[in-house]
């Protein structure tokens, strides 16, 4: 038995199975896409020929693993994530989600979220999904403009996105969809253009995100070579603002720095990532944490899809790491988690998870600083950055963090 294991029968208990109020979640990593983004450094790979019922075999034996690692938790969301897993056929999605089921008790609001890609190939499968019991639909939309669709590098038209939009609508009780923005040469008004036409498509949720150039990718080598000029960080500044400006104005203000959402449409599953709850991960490359007899553990999947396929087969899993996490490292995932939040760190959890005060864990000169300069505000309900703070949370973080 594994470490992990015993600790798990060993304090197992009898009665209801445990619930945390962070939510516990499960996430399923389906590591294909038709082609590699440019900007893109997810664990995704393009591969002419897939075997779906050997993928869809081997991540139900991982999700079987791990439930016997965690023993009765109530699973309060699942998060199918890419990677396309639009490409799923609706059947595999289905067999996961009953696996899942099967294994854990889970909540009744238990939200099942897919991530999909806008091409009119994949809407033609959103009923499939619906029928599978997928209840949050999640779009890669990327861009409302044509040329820079192209220029991300992407397979859908605008036409075809918000048509795909439109019929997620019509399938899935809440949707969301993810642009991209502060692209070179982007203006602040053509920007603001953009953001209108996405609110007047958008139900309760929208992720925004900054263009960054991640390492080891064709933006990346682009960049190196001065074929691609970043804007500079006064322009990112302003399509920040305008973005937290036009969003909040709309109802849908930021719940974390890169997604907005009408109270209540939060992602749950996401939510329990930054408040630092456990999540199970499966497939290629996938990460999880898991606590464990007071102590919180580190997982992650063997990271290349068919090494990754091939230890399932073997072995019934294919984890890579796992391993017992320090409180002082415990306090750092959770003050970089919980800071992204407007709600931030709570007092509470800080103390249930890392078994210190927030005060215990700060260093006192640090934190007066950062209070002082109007980046962080620490009261009774806990620690948070200031929206200030939380433009700028790479270099709070940086200080507070030593
Ligand atoms: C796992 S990817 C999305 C999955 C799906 N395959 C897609 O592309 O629509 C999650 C999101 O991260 C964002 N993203 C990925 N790389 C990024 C980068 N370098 N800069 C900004 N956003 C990025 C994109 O908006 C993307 O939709
Ligand atoms: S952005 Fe999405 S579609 Fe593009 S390579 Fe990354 S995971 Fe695949």
């Amino acid at each position: 038995m594994s470490a992990v294991a015993q600790s798990v029968a060993e304090t197992r208990g009898v009665g209801a199975p445990a619930r945390d109020a962070a939510g516990f979640g499960v996430y399923v990593h389906w590591p294909f896409c038709l082609s590699k983004c440019p900007y893109c450094d997810f664990n995704s790979h393009v591969r002419t020929r897939i075997e779906e019922g050997r993928w869809s075999a081997a991540l139900t034996a991982e999700l079987e693993h791990y439930a016997a690692e965690t023993g009765a938790r109530v699973v309060t969301s699942l998060f199918f994530g890419g990677g396309t897993p639009s490409l799923m056929a609706p059947e595999s999605v289905a067999a996961i989600i009953a696996r899942v089921k099967a294994l854990w008790p889970t909540a009744a609001d238990l939200e099942i979220t897919l991530e999909a890609n806008p091409t009119s190939v994949e809407a033609g499968r959103f009923a499939g999904y619906a029928a599978a019991g997928v209840n949050r639909l999640s779009l890669g939309v990327q861009a409302l403009d044509d040329t820079a669709l192209a220029f991300l590098g992407r397979r859908h038209s605008v036409a075809e996105a918000l048509a795909a939009v439109e019929l997620a609508v019509l399938h899935f009780p809440r949707t969301s969809f993810d642009l991209i923005y502060a692209r070179p040469g982007q203006t602040l008004a053509s920007w603001r253009k953009e953001l209108a036409a996405a609110l007047a498509h958008a139900r309760g949720h929208l992720s925004l995100y900054q263009l960054t150039i991640e390492p080891a990718t064709a933006f990346a080598e682009a960049y190196a070579r001065g074929d691609i000029a970043m804007p500079e960080e006064e322009n990112a500044a302003a399509l920040y603002e305008a973005t937290q400006e036009m969003l909040e104005a709309a109802g849908l203000p930021a719940y974390e720095i890169s997604n907005h959402a009408a109270p209540g449409e939060e992602s749950r599953h996401n939510l329990t990532y930054w408040r630092y709850g456990d999540y199970v991960g499966v497939g290629p490359g996938a990460h999880g944490r898991l606590t464990i007899a007071g102590e919180k553990w580190a997982t992650r999947q063997h990271r290349a899809p068919e090494a990754w396929l091939e230890r399932v087969e073997q072995d019934g899993h294919a984890t890579r790491q796992q391993l017992a996490l320090s409180p002082e490292e415990c306090r750092e995932e959770m003050l970089m988690m919980g800071l992204r939040l407007a709600e931030g760190v709570s007092r509470e959890r800080f103390l249930k998870t890392c078994g210190m005060a927030l005060e215990t864990a700060l260093e006192r000169e640090r934190l007066a600083q950062l209070t002082g300069g109007g980046f962080l505000l620490l009261d009774a309900r806990g620690l948070r950055a200031t929206a200030a703070g939380r433009q700028r949370l790479n270099a709070v973080l940086g200080m507070l963090l030593g």
